[in-house]
């Protein structure tokens, strides 16, 4: 078996060099000033051991990945109650797509979308007072990584929310059939900051650690979440964490992973380790491009893919 590191830092090098680096989000004013020069690549094993290279200790913005650890948030304050408002099927098509949801009156097909992300946030903010309810949001990531300096861009938050306007019509969309219960400005108000946490790629792999061991941290023993709710949280990264990139994801990478605009993705190897890639630039289904291909890389190289070497 090649060594972690080795394969880890010649990725790296790779990707470095490549010119095809995709386009990075220009719909969020301050994402289109990233470099897309940029790549980092993080990858924790079950032992803890960390192979990291590039830029793996740059603070990027999560965006859509934060999705991940809302809905893990909401199913533990709501339980399966989560699945009336929201469904679990691929949607085939774009996240930020308008048309589906008055087919399906109003219930978004996935909370990975931004339609049902959005419906999670409102499912965590009728806890809460909305500064309460990003900063639980926040300090589960903090919890997660064991890392307090994680924090979110306000530029990136307020860019979004004077920029947001099709997130507004999704989510008044969805109040006008019942699927939202708090005023929807508070509701984005949260989902556009919980999009803006800003984290390093050693940072997001570390947070991803319960859903690649079983809903444990294996460091810590600490538990997040049952093991069913670890595999069930993995499936839906696998069939819906790249919108209508998810069959390529799964027939190029074979891992459960969830992109952000922000260039992120976080893929999860069941049992075997948790892994961070960082490169700006996007593909037309808004997925990472070199992010992608360096995934593909790494699970060929090192046969981690779940549907065999
Ligand atoms: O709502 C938005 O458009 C962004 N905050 C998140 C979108 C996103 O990351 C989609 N992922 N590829």
């Amino acid at each position: 078996m090649p060594n972690l590191e080795t394969v880890v830092r010649e990725i790296a090098d790779e990707m470095r060099q490549r010119s095809d680096r995709g386009e990075v989000a220009r719909y969020i004013p301050e994402l289109a000033r990233v470099d897309p020069n940029q790549f980092g690549l993080a990858v924790i094993g079950a032992d803890g051991t960390v192979a990291a290279a590039g830029d793996c200790d740059v603070p990027f913005s999560i965006q859509s990945i934060s999705k991940v650890f809302t809905l893990t948030l909401a199913l533990g304050m709501v339980g399966d109650r989560l699945w009336q408002r929201v469904g679990r099927e691929p949607s085939g098509s774009p996240f930020n797509s308008v048309v589906q949801l008055e087919y399906e009156r109003g219930i978004p097909r996935n909370p990975f979308i931004n339609a049902g992300a959005i419906a999670v946030t409102d499912l965590i903010l009728s806890r809460h007072q909305p500064r309460e309810a990003l900063g639980e949001i926040l300090r589960f990531m903090q919890y997660l990584a064991q890392d307090n300096t994680i924090t979110i861009d306000e530029e990136v938050a307020a860019s979004e929310q004077r920029t947001g306007f099709r997130n507004v019509a999704l989510a008044n969309y969805m109040k006008s059939f019942g699927v939202i219960d708090n005023p929807v400005e508070y509701t984005l108000g949260v989902y556009f900051h919980h999009c803006a946490i800003s984290m390093t790629c050693r940072q997001l792999a570390a947070a991803g650690r319960f859903l690649a061991h079983s809903g444990r941290d294996p460091s810590t023993g600490l538990s997040v979440v049952q093991a069913e709710r670890a595999r069930r949280i993995n499936a839906v990264m696998l069939t819906c964490g790249h919108y209508d990139g998810s069959g390529e994801f799964a027939y190029r990478v074979g891992l459960p992973g969830k992109s952000g605009v922000g260039g992120g993705i976080l893929a999860v190897a069941p049992g075997t380790a948790s892994i961070a890639v960082w490169a700006p630039g996007l593909d037309a289904a808004g997925n990472s491009h070199l992010g992608r291909i360096a995934l593909e890389r790494l699970t060929k190289r090192l046969g981690w893919s779940i549907f065999g070497e």
